[in-house]
């Protein structure tokens, strides 16, 4: 992605090879700043902190996290142990377990003089499929927003709505869902987004409207709960979000909210899509709403919001009434029936469990 002319990935090994660098997206939306990592800990903070985020790019960045204990010390239990610690950062993506065991049974074949090499190739090249996924993913979904956009009359916008930021950000490159959206305006397809806002966290005001903005796509950021009105209304043509963990049978888990949009969506005739890369699919769980660990974050999240005052200062203030109780679960499950399509890099998909098995054969023989 483009970012004042230079071109982006979100994570990349910094010139001279002595630091995996990432955008810290903790600084969102008031600074782009990049942070380097240069330790296991540092790949473990930048993920449990979500300097990173996003179900793709944790994988990425686990992967780097493996490479740089494996150039630190590169023995079997120098491997084991780096796997379990970054396993442990957050437990809902589950390209987080995707990444770090296609890394050790990787590594652990490699003698260990070479595991430094093996452990950044692989790790590149985890990133390099995860932009070709992302493309892929984007032409399939532009052939069902291009479909919208010939019920329009010329001119007029598909209206989008998406929930937090499955965009360039959570991946290495062009994000989910937002790769569809990038396609059609690129190639002329009028396209106008409904970002939610997306609190506790504001991935949606701070990320991906951020992003959006930077590549001229016209958006509307909302509360995260005008969408069911605006459905009511006309307002939204489609609903595409992206996916933390998505089970054999098509239980679709994300951001928190993102299960009230799909009964909204279904309640309004709006088709709901999940854009799904095959890495964060679970072939192993069945029944999300049952199967799918949620993270459950700090109730600080909830009970204060930071942002930028008038003078330019960041004040972190608290919004809630003193002595409440807060909850914070981060993510939420829609079941198969309320998912109109999976969209992923081998076309379109119906969320249940034939279509699935059938696109991604090999898979199920792991
Ligand atoms: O808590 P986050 O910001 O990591 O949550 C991210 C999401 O919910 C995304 O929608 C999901 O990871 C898909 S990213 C392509």
């Amino acid at each position: 992605m483009n970012v004042d002319g230079k071109k982006y990935r979100t994570i990349w090994i910094s010139e001279d090879g002595g630091s995996v660098d990432i955008i810290d997206q903790t600084k969102f939306p008031y600074a782009f700043e990049i942070a380097q990592l240069r330790t296991k800990e540092d790949a473990a903070h930048a993920i449990r902190v979500m300097q990173v985020r996003g179900a793709p790019l944790i994988g990425a960045t686990a992967a780097f996290g493996v490479a740089l204990a494996m150039r630190a010390d590169p023995s079997d239990a120098s491997l084991h142990a780096v796997c379990a610690e970054l396993l442990e950062t957050r437990p809902t993506a589950i390209n987080l377990h995707w990444a770090l065991s296609k890394a050790r049974k990787a590594l652990i074949k490699v003698p260990a003089e070479h595991r430094e090499e093996a452990a950044f190739t692989l790790a590149n090249s985890i990133c390099d499929e995860d932009i070709a996924i992302n493309m892929a993913i984007g032409m399939h979904g532009m052939e069902l927003i291009a479909a919208l956009a010939q019920t329009k009359k010329p001119g007029e916008p598909v209206n989008i709505l998406t929930h937090c930021n499955a965009g360039w950000l959570a991946t290495v490159d062009w994000g989910t869902a937002t790769a569809p959206i990038y396609m059609c305006h690129d190639g002329g397809i009028p396209v106008h987004v409904w970002v939610d806002e997306t609190r506790p966290r504001n991935q949606g005001a701070f990320l991906t409207a951020w992003e959006l903005g930077h590549h001229g796509v016209p958006h509307t950021v909302i509360v995260d709960n005008a969408g069911g009105h605006l459905m009511q209304h006309g307002m939204v043509d489609i609903v595409i979000t992206g996916t933390d963990r998505t089970t054999a049978s098509g239980d679709v888990c994300n951001k928190i909210g993102t299960y009230l949009k799909a009964l909204a969506a279904k309640d309004n005739n709006v088709p709901f899509y999940v854009a799904l890369p095959s890495p964060t699919i679970d072939f192993s769980l069945s029944d999300g709403v049952r199967e799918i660990p949620i993270e459950e974050r700090s109730g600080l999240e909830v009970s204060q919001m930071t942002g930028r005052t008038a003078q330019g200062t960041i004040e972190t203030v608290n919004i809630v009434a003193e002595g409440s109780e807060v909850a914070n679960p981060a993510f939420d499950v829609t079941p198969a029936r309320l998912v109109t399509g999976l969209i992923t890099e081998r076309g379109v998909l119906e969320a249940n469990r034939q279509s699935i098995a059938q696109a991604f054969p090999e898979r199920l023989k792991l």
